[in-house]
């Protein structure tokens, strides 16, 4: 079976950029075919760079990047974090990006390739504002989109941003429940897996041992950004994609809240027959991941 060609839509972000670098480390299983931009962890002028800025990085001009999403749909703006650095980037030293971006807005441009693939994966790894437009402008959307790998949400487990939600749901909760209401199988990957995926002082000096600029890169985003949060919350979404036999998961019923108190953004996970209340499950909650495993299958890719 060829590599799987899919759609990154994202918000680098230090653990984006990391992702990428999986994602790109693998061309034998994983063919990104195009990258959509969100504002999520800086504001979209940064992550549109950034997002150029490792493509660059690692020779990949060929990929074509979409702006996207500046702000939530219904909030006047976005969080950002703190997490990632002024740039995004925890302060690379990569040089500012040359190529271009693609015309077209993300939101269309998503209906337009999902319709020429037919059945277009899609990696979502920011706010899922670009993904929401796209269903809203093109209520057939579904029908061409495969699946959905999504880094987000904490069923189980209280959330990062504020005591019930993860950053991205927090950012656009309404985004998040237009896409797991949408009918698309999803795959979770949230906090309850990704605090699990954590990087190692272990894993650093096998980066640093890799004698590339594209190591020297993932090394100074694993020090930089690991030091305020170890855990590689997108690379863990692109390992499933490249190897879901290292997770567990459970079925669960999806339901995001988009009350503008304090629980906008928390995941309600339904998996007992009482909560499930006759209802259908639209989600694959990522529970555990092998650790070690992870980190070995990220240090190979770079290598
Ligand atoms: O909560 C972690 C998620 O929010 C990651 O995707 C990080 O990049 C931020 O977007
Ligand atoms: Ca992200």
């Amino acid at each position: 079976m060829g590599a799987l060609r899919f759609l990154y839509d994202c918000d680098p972000g230090a653990d984006d950029a990391l992702a990428m670098l999986l994602a790109l480390g693998r061309p034998d299983a994983l063919d990104m075919i195009a990258l959509t931009c969100v504002a999520g962890n800086v504001g979209l002028e940064p992550v549109v760079n950034n997002a150029r800025r490792i493509l660059e990085l690692c020779g990949r001009r060929d990929i074509p990047v979409y702006s996207g999403a500046a702000r939530p749909i219904m909030a006047s703006r976005g969080r950002t974090s703190i997490m990632h650095g002024a740039d995004g980037l925890a302060g690379s030293t990569l040089p500012f990006p040359t190529m271009p971006l693609a015309d077209g807005h993300a939101a269309n441009e998503i209906s337009r390739i999902a319709r020429e693939e037919g059945r277009l994966h899609i990696c979502a790894t920011g706010p899922l504002t670009n993904l929401a437009l796209a269903l809203l402008l093109d209520p057939d959307l579904p029908d061409f989109i495969s699946a959905i790998t999504i880094m987000g949400g904490a069923a189980f487990c209280p959330g990062n941003t504020t005591p019930l939600a993860e950053f991205n749901f927090a950012v656009d909760p309404h985004a998040a429940a237009i896409v797991f209401d949408s009918g698309i199988p999803i795959t979770m990957i949230g906090l309850d897996v990704t605090r699990q995926a954590t990087v190692t002082d272990n894993m650093i000096r096998q980066v640093q041992a890799i004698d590339t600029t594209v190591a020297r890169e993932a090394a100074h985003l694993l020090i930089n950004y690991g030091s305020k949060d170890p855990c590689l919350h997108d690379p863990a979404a692109i390992a499933w994609m490249l190897k879901p036999e290292m997770f567990e998961t459970v079925q669960a019923h999806v339901t995001i809240c988009t009350d503008s108190g304090p629980a906008a953004g928390q995941v309600v996970a339904a998996v007992s027959e009482r909560h499930l209340a006759g209802r259908t499950t639209n989600c694959t909650v990522v529970m555990l991941v092998i650790a070690e495993e992870f980190r070995r299958l990220f240090v190979n890719a770079l290598r």
